[in-house]
């Protein structure tokens, strides 16, 4: 699939167009010369894992804040360390994924087998070690502490919102700023992180990197409310990854929080029925006739004008406002 398969309609619309194709390369470059080792047992697992890359949302994010924050327009204008910084956090994503597919039991990712399905949890959660490990190792390399430190800072931040969405598993009662709060954590901090660490390197003043900062974490809390949402309605043979995994695993997520918020008396008991049953026909027509799904959308799209108000204070240029088309893509993603 192409990278920018999920940013196209904005890609072919934005005059930037394509802007830091060539930039995306060499990070493409980075991560591959990175992830070589000399034990051919461990190469094929590491091109194994390249297939996972789809979508590259986080690295392309990085690279736009960094012309974004300074008003340039040219691909140019992003350094090494930009490219390195972004192959950095593909691959803290890709560890995060391979862990992540061995907690929820997934057999399929970018329409292919996950790493636990294929090789066993043993090797996965080794696999996602090496990664995170080959990412600090990359990080290092840079030779910026602050890149270790925020970095670092984001990885135990993850950990964290998977420690607190595991610790409130099966919970009926879990309300949405909790939902709000594990998201924020698991998934927007390093989105958030990427941004702000885009404007970072390009020199740009704190409040145009805290700016920036902002804009990442309503779009990576979007995109999180998103992928719940196709969890419950995708199409599995358009995501391309394992379905109807939050309901099988006890996790409530924002159309669930939302439908239960709504249900009182018997009919809350009935609903309590139903999840515990796992019946997620059932659960997803409840949930649609009582408007969730659509208030769901209605929250993610929230977040998103809240990360195009963020930008307010970088200067105008092309690449702002691919970046605030780009957020609204996000949530109209089907994969
Ligand atoms: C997606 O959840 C999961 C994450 C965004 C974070 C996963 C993080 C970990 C498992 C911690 C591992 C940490 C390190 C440092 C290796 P999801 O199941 O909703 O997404 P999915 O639909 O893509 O599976
Ligand atoms: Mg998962």
């Amino acid at each position: 699939m192409h990278p920018f398969a999920i940013l196209a309609p904005a890609w072919r619309r934005a005059p930037a167009a394509g802007i830091v194709a060539g930039a995306l390369q060499e990070v493409e470059e980075i991560f591959r010369r990175q992830l070589r080792s000399d034990l051919p047992a461990v190469n094929e697992l590491a091109r194994h894992v390249e297939r996972y890359r789809g979508k590259m949302l986080r690295p392309t994010l990085l690279l736009l804040s960094g012309l974004a924050a300074t008003g340039r327009e040219d691909e140019s204008a992003l350094t090494r360390n930009h490219k390195m910084a972004a192959a950095v956090s593909e691959m803290i994503h890709m560890a995060t994924l391979v862990h992540d597919d061995v907690l929820d039991e997934a057999d399929t990712r970018r329409r292919g087998a996950t790493i636990n399905s294929l090789r066993g949890n043993e090797t996965a959660v080794m696999l996602g070690d090496w990664l995170i490990s080959n990412a600090f190792h990359l990080c290092s390399l840079i030779g910026d502490t602050s890149l270790n430190v925020a970095f670092g800072h984001t990885t135990n931040t993850l950990c964290e919102g998977e420690l607190l969405q595991l610790s409130r598993r099966e919970d009926v009662c879990l309300d949405e700023s909790t939902y709000l709060e594990i998201v924020k954590r698991k998934t927007a901090a390093l989105v958030s992180a990427c941004c702000q660490l885009g404007a970072q390197l390009s020199g740009a003043s704190e409040e145009i990197q805290k700016a920036l900062g902002m804009y990442g974490q309503h779009t990576g809390v979007a995109f999180q409310i998103q992928d719940d949402i196709l969890d419950f309605i995708g199409d599995q043979s358009v995501v391309g990854k394992t379905l109807g995994c939050d309901l099988l695993k006890g996790k409530a997520t924002l159309p669930l929080i939302l439908y239960l918020r709504d249900c009182v008396g018997s009919s809350r008991v009935d609903a309590i029925n139903v999840i515990e049953s796992r019946d997620g026909i059932e659960l997803v027509r409840r949930m649609n006739k009582a408007g969730s799904i659509t208030a769901a959308q209605a929250v993610a799209e929230n977040m998103i004008r809240a990360a195009q108000d963020a930008l307010e204070p970088l200067p105008p240029s092309q690449v702002k406002t691919l970046l605030q088309e780009l957020a609204m893509e996000v949530i109209r993603r089907d994969r």
